[in-house]
């Protein structure tokens, strides 16, 4: 791609009823990731570091979501919807510095990428003043059609408007537009609301830079791409279409999927070389996964790094913050949180590992919990490197136990355990010989019997 600055318009003045939703439309996720987000990452990918992003009134949400995602963009609202125009006008302010392309993107399309929004602005660099995305969808209902002079793109008509013969136009207006950041402003500020919705249509952008003489015209692309999300049943097709994409890109990368329709995957999700994913796998945001890592079966992670030839699961938990070090293991049903597991260490069934360090080669027997929380405050615990800790041993943060430290199955710990010493905390088992032959089992009889009295007491 040259040199060119671009300006990206992103509209998210939508109120999204169709959502049935407390939340604005455009922080809905796919992938683990706001639609929002999905967009622009997509203009950032096109060579993009900044948005103006048109919001509707009280958006602070959507405000926050897009520092996040491009911190140097910049909020615009539009607090009367009066069209697409008139909501791109509303980021009029952006224009001033001049961009040599401008691309305006609806803020309820995650599927677009980033490739379309270069060929867009490969086109304006060429030769063409405006450039719109076109489509070919199985209905055209709702869509306005790209009526087409040879190459060039006369007219968008939109379907209140448009005629019967232009409604039989297959080839539809994807929404997203690019134009020549010299001629946008003077192009948009021609366009009126003389139509059936009395909006100020961004599509009549291009009949005015026709009369002009300046030159518009279409791409094409798929469906997919120009997927716009009103309804719940649209952002779960969205989140279909992504997950495919997201898990062919992981078997390209070499990643071993045996069901790879059984993993879900987020946008951010990284994988190193060699990774193995079983079936029945969900990787939230923030996952890093190294080179050999193995993840059983029904493993859900978030937030979580998984180091080198390490393995988790079937049926473990990682959540944010839970750090596995090279070769580590973490078996069934353990569930980490906040929590680094150094080189070579285990984690067995059902232990909990909660804000802390365990370190190189030490061993959590099965059943252990770090008990982080005092119902306040959440506390630290660290064991350190080849410390063993007892099946089904609490120990009560904030504590440490000390490297190659021992502690006995089923210790309560709540004072540090010094390096290489034995811990043990926990009642004496006491034997009391004979106390079968004393006669202890009539008692149990006496019971029943009792029990029985009851509840024939009960029935009269
Ligand atoms: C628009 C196109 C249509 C295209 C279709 C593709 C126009 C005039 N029409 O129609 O040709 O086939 O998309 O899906 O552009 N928005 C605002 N402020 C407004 C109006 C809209 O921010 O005042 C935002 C919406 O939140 C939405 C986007 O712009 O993200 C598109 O608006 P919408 O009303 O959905 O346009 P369509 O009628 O679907
Ligand atoms: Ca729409």
């Amino acid at each position: 791609m040259s040199k060119r600055t671009c300006l990206a318009i992103v509209l998210a003045a939508g109120e999204g009823t169709r959502m049935r939703s407390m939340r604005p439309k455009v922080l809905h996720q796919v992938a683990g990731r706001s639609l929002l987000g999905h967009v622009l990452a997509a203009v950032r990918a096109a060579g993009t570091e900044q948005a103006a992003v048109v919001v509707g009134p009280d958006s602070a949400a959507v405000a926050e979501e897009t520092k996040r995602a491009l911190p140097k963009s910049q909020i615009f609202v539009q607090s009367e919807r009066r069209g697409t125009a008139h909501a791109v006008l509303c980021a009029r302010k952006a224009f001033a510095k001049g961009a040599d392309d401008v691309l305006v993107i609806f803020g309820d399309t995650p599927l677009i990428s980033a490739d379309t929004l270069k060929r867009l602005r490969g086109a304006i660099d060429h030769h063409a003043s405006v450039a719109v995305l076109g489509f070919r969808p199985k209905s055209a209902a709702g869509y306005g059609r790209l009526i087409m002079n040879g190459h060039r793109l006369v007219a968008i008509r939109e379907e209140k408007d448009a005629s019967e013969a232009e409604r039989a136009i297959d080839l539809c207006n994807g929404g997203l537009m690019a134009l020549r950041g010299e001629v946008a402003l003077e192009i948009l500020e021609r366009i009126d609301n003389a139509n059936a919705k009395r909006e100020f249509y961004l599509t009549d952008a291009v009949t005015i830079a026709d009369t002009m003489a300046l030159e518009a015209v279409a791409l094409e692309t798929t469906e997919d791409e120009v997927h716009g999300i009103n309804t719940r049943a649209q952002l779960a097709q969205a989140e279909a279409v992504m997950q495919q994409r997201l898990r062919a890109a992981a078997l390209e990368a070499g990643v071993t999927m045996i069901a790879p329709e059984t993993v879900f995957l987020s946008a951010d999700t990284k994988f190193g070389r060699d990774v193995t994913i079983e079936p029945n796998v969900v990787f939230g945001p923030g996952c890093v996964i190294a080179d050999n890592a193995l993840i059983h079966a029904f493993c859900h992670l978030e937030g979580a790094h998984v180091g080198k030839g390490a393995s988790v699961g079937p049926f473990a938990r990682l959540r944010p913050g839970a750090t596995l070090g090279a070769k580590s293991r973490v078996g069934n049903f353990v569930e980490v949180k906040a929590a680094e597991l150094g080189e070579g260490a285990k984690a067995n069934h059902l232990a909990y590992i909660g804000d802390g360090l365990v370190g190189e080669g030490a061993n959590i027997g099965a059943g252990t919990i770090f008990c982080n929380y005092d119902g306040k405050n959440k506390h630290r615990t660290e064991v350190g490197k080849g410390a063993f800790i007892g099946s089904n041993s609490a120990l009560v943060a904030p504590v440490k136990v000390g490297a190659d430290a021992y502690v006995g199955s089923g210790s309560v710990i709540t004072d540090d355990v010094p390096a290489g010493a034995l811990a043990l905390g926990r009642g004496r088992q006491v034997n009391k010989t004979g106390w079968k032959a004393k006669g202890s089992g009539p008692k149990k009889t006496a019971k029943k019997a009792a029990v029985k009295k009851a509840k024939a007491k009960k029935k009269r």
